[in-house]
């Protein structure tokens, strides 16, 4: 067994263990994937100021993210095909996240379904809406949402149109795998993966199939989303969309002031700065960037989260030092379920939970609600003076 420290032993482990393809789609950006890049790398030009003689002891890292307990301010990300990476993946990371005491929330492109991973769990999950053209769907999948006890509704609002990833493109990207000899011939090094989905009925896209109409190439992600995707989603159907949702609503993909403000006048509990991941629009700023300007913009009427490029505690840590109220990790637990299924995604916030109480201790804070930008050290043009 080997001996796991942080993230990237996980993640090497998961590319051994999972189809290229499914590792690849995960390992992705858009184009030429500076802003996936920058996304991490401009977490690293933050340095945090180092403090001593503080008592240590008695130390918290919990609060709240929209007012429900979290053991850390951290939260699962929703990510499409996680019950690819390994067999009934997002039921696997549902219950580690269930039993580590923070948020899992499940994407309208998950394999396993609402329904599924209601079964599965005990406490309320997060669900991650991807707006449709077809209404019924769309009514319908929010009236699942809530049969299932959904506490948190996201809204994804940066993916009307599915970016370009050029692996996805070029390794035929296709849900359930197809059997073609390039295909074999990778699984043939992947026995565990296979053995467990043959085991599974979860196999296609759970939310969808079998609930949306004409769905006509469901193994395409590409021609699916273009199909089904509802380009014209704006702010009046936002509006619409959280009356038929009534509960807590976290809008996710704002990087821009004033769609920011757009989201506090349509009555968002939260939003999430981000940029998908850099799996969207390449060459736009990485978020931990935009992370300040948008707190100052809206941060006293809403509660701003972030993700895109966490794969540490010490990243956690300088983004709620920054101001925002939760972080979201995507990548950082998809390795540890392609690396060791539920046991993967418990290590994965085993290790950003050390690395965060760890930091925040020799940062000379004991509790992660008295963390501020006080801590850190914070390159003078680090938001950048762009025009
Ligand atoms: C879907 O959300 C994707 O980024 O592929």
């Amino acid at each position: 067994m080997p001996v796991i420290t942080n993230i990237d032993d996980l993640k090497r482990l998961h590319k051994k263990r999972t189809p290229k393809m499914f590792y690849d789609y995960c390992e992705s950006g858009a184009w030429t994937e500076q802003t996936f890049r920058e996304n991490v790398t401009d977490f690293d030009k933050i340095r945090l100021r180092q403090r001593i003689a503080v008592d240590m002891e008695g130390r918290s890292t919990a609060t709240q993210m929209i007012g429900q307990d979290v053991s850390m301010p951290v939260a699962l990300a929703p990510v499409g095909l996680t019950g690819m990476q390994r067999a009934d993946g997002e039921i696997k990371a549902a219950k580690a996240a269930e039993k580590f005491g923070v948020p899992f929330t499940l994407s309208t492109m998950s394999i396993c379904s609402i329904e599924e991973v209601d079964k599965h769990t005990t406490k309320p999950f997060w669900f991650q809406l991807y707006v449709m053209r077809d209404q019924d769907f769309l009514e319908g999948i929010i009236q699942r949402a809530k049969d299932a006890k959904v506490s948190a509704l996201v809204l994804t609002l940066d993916l009307q149109i599915l970016g370009q990833r050029h692996k996805d493109l070029k390794n035929g990207l296709s849900v359930p795998l197809r059997p073609t000899l390039p295909n074999i011939a990778n699984l043939a090094t992947k026995w565990q993966w296979g053995l467990e989905m043959l085991a599974t009925k979860n196999k296609s896209f759970g939310n969808i199939v079998g609930h949306a109409k004409g769905v006509s190439n469901m193994g395409s992600l590409f021609t699916w989303t273009a199909e089904q995707f509802d380009p014209r989603l704006d702010w009046d159907k936002i509006k619409k969309i959280k009356e038929m949702w009534g509960g807590p609503l976290i809008l996710k993909g704002i990087l821009d002031e004033e769609d920011a403000r757009r989201a506090v006048d349509v009555g968002a509990d939260a939003i999430i700065v981000s940029n998908h991941g850099g799996r969207q629009l390449d060459g736009a700023l990485s978020s931990i960037r935009r992370l300040e300007p948008i707190i100052a913009a809206v941060g006293d009427q809403v509660e701003v989260h972030i993700d895109s490029g966490i794969r540490s505690g010490q990243d956690v840590l300088k983004a709620t030092a920054m101001g925002a109220t939760g972080t979201y990790i995507g990548r950082a637990y998809i390795y540890g379920l392609g690396a060791m299924g539920e046991a993967g995604v418990t290590k994965a916030l085993e290790v950003i939970h050390k690395e965060l109480d760890m930091s925040m201790a020799l940062c000379g804070r004991r509790n992660i609600n008295d963390v501020d930008r006080d801590i850190l050290l914070v390159p003078e043009d680090f938001a950048g003076r762009w025009a």
